[in-house]
């Protein structure tokens, strides 16, 4: 009766555990819930636009009736500013690839739609292959930590030259999605 009891006992504590684990895994592995509320054009104007200005912006040379003066940051504050742009559009890139994010509000429309696709036709572009617009995000990820690098080092250099890299990665996805005409005529001035 004793073991009897034991064995219910031991089985009590060893379904509790299993019960409890099966639990954790399914809030870690549960779907996500994400509230997608901006849209991909919301995305770009309020976070990858500004993140990659500041960076752009950070090094350059000002010439003005003054004369010549080298921008750059110099104090932790400045630093600090820049460390943060980055940041804003590091994870902006992880924002981009949210499922059931939509590109724009109900009807909102393209803003010259000789040039651009309107955001219905950008939408069906991304589902149909949204591997291909995810590598096009982490190609603006992976652009970015060149200069997040360059500022954790704060290498002044370094970031000057990384601003290339962001601005091809913008530009990539841009001629995919936004404005692939834009792209054929480009090639065919190649070709030409
Ligand atoms: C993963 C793809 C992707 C990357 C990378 C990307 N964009 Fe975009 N961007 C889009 C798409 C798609 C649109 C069109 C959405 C729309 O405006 O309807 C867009 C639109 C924009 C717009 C217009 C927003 C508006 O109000 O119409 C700006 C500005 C912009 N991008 C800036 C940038 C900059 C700067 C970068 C790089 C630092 C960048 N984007 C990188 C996909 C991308």
């Amino acid at each position: 009766m004793r073991n009897y009891l034991l064995l219910v006992l031991v089985s009590v504590v060893v379904l509790g555990a299993a019960a409890c684990t099966a639990k954790q895994a399914d809030q870690g592995q549960g779907a996500p819930e994400f509230r997608t509320t901006a849209t991909i054009k919301d995305i770009m104007d309020s976070m990858v636009d500004p993140g990659s200005d500041v960076i752009w912006d950070s090094v350059e040379t000002v010439v003005s009736a003054k004369g010549t003066e080298e921008k750059m940051p110099r104090t932790d504050e400045e630093w600090k500013n820049v460390r943060n742009h980055a940041v804003m559009l590091l994870e902006a890139t992880n924002l981009l690839q949210m499922p059931g994010r939509h590109v724009a509000k109900p009807g909102e429309k393209a803003d010259d739609p000789k040039v651009e696709l309107a955001p219905e036709q950008i939408e069906t572009l991304i589902n149909q292959d949204r591997a291909s617009w995810i590598k096009f995000a982490h190609g603006l990820h992976d652009a970015t930590m060149e200069s997040f690098k360059a500022i954790e080092n704060k290498d002044v250099e370094g970031l000057l030259n990384s601003g290339d890299g962001i601005d091809k990665a913008c530009e990539n996805c841009h001629l995919k999605y936004w404005y692939p005409n834009e792209a054929k005529n480009l090639q065919q001035q190649e070709t030409k």
